[in-house]
């Protein structure tokens, strides 16, 4: 397992779509074995293929459980309530905006041998499907922010005054 250099903003691969996985083979699993060893040393809770300059369709998402969920060729089967919240993102370090995501996701997605699966979550799980999703449309989350947080917002949010 090796950990993989991980884009920032302004780099044109993280604006792209990524291309469905067609094949589950050694070369997938390398990529999924790099890129969970990257989230874990980021300290991330999610982390998609681009991210790493790969334009396929793979994505990890951490759980509730702090299981890493591997998904491959991920969609959105299910959305219930809607809510905003913080947000940050491994490519835009620093940078914590709020963004409206629905609060509970259920998603629909092969695993790394192409079995397909279903997983559902809520909360920051919920946020993360959808933020890790959005990468492999090419969208990332200053795109859908509806507030950038200052300093002193993110102080306030860790005080519990808001
Ligand atoms: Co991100």
């Amino acid at each position: 397992m090796a950990i993989r250099n991980i884009l920032k903003d302004g780099e044109e691969t993280l604006k792209k779509r990524s291309r469905e996985v067609q094949s589950f083979d050694s070369r997938l699993h390398m990529l999924l074995d790099d890129m969970k060893e990257t989230m874990i040393q980021a300290e991330g809770l999610g982390l998609a293929a681009p991210q790493v300059g790969i334009l396929r369709r793979v994505a990890l998402v951490m759980d509730a459980t702090g299981e890493i969920l591997e998904l491959i060729n991920p969609e959105i089967l299910q959305t219930a309530g809607s809510v905003d919240g913080a947000e940050g993102c491994l490519s835009f370090p620093e940078l914590y905006c709020i963004v409206k995501r629905p609060e509970r996701v259920t998603v629909r997605a092969q695993d790394r041998y192409g079995k397909y699966f279903e997983a559902s979550g809520e909360g920051i799980t919920a946020r993360a499907f959808c933020h890790e999703i959005d990468h492999l449309n090419g969208i990332v989350f200053t795109d859908q922010a509806t507030k950038i947080l200052t300093a002193e917002d993110l102080e306030n949010m860790r005080q519990g005054n808001g």
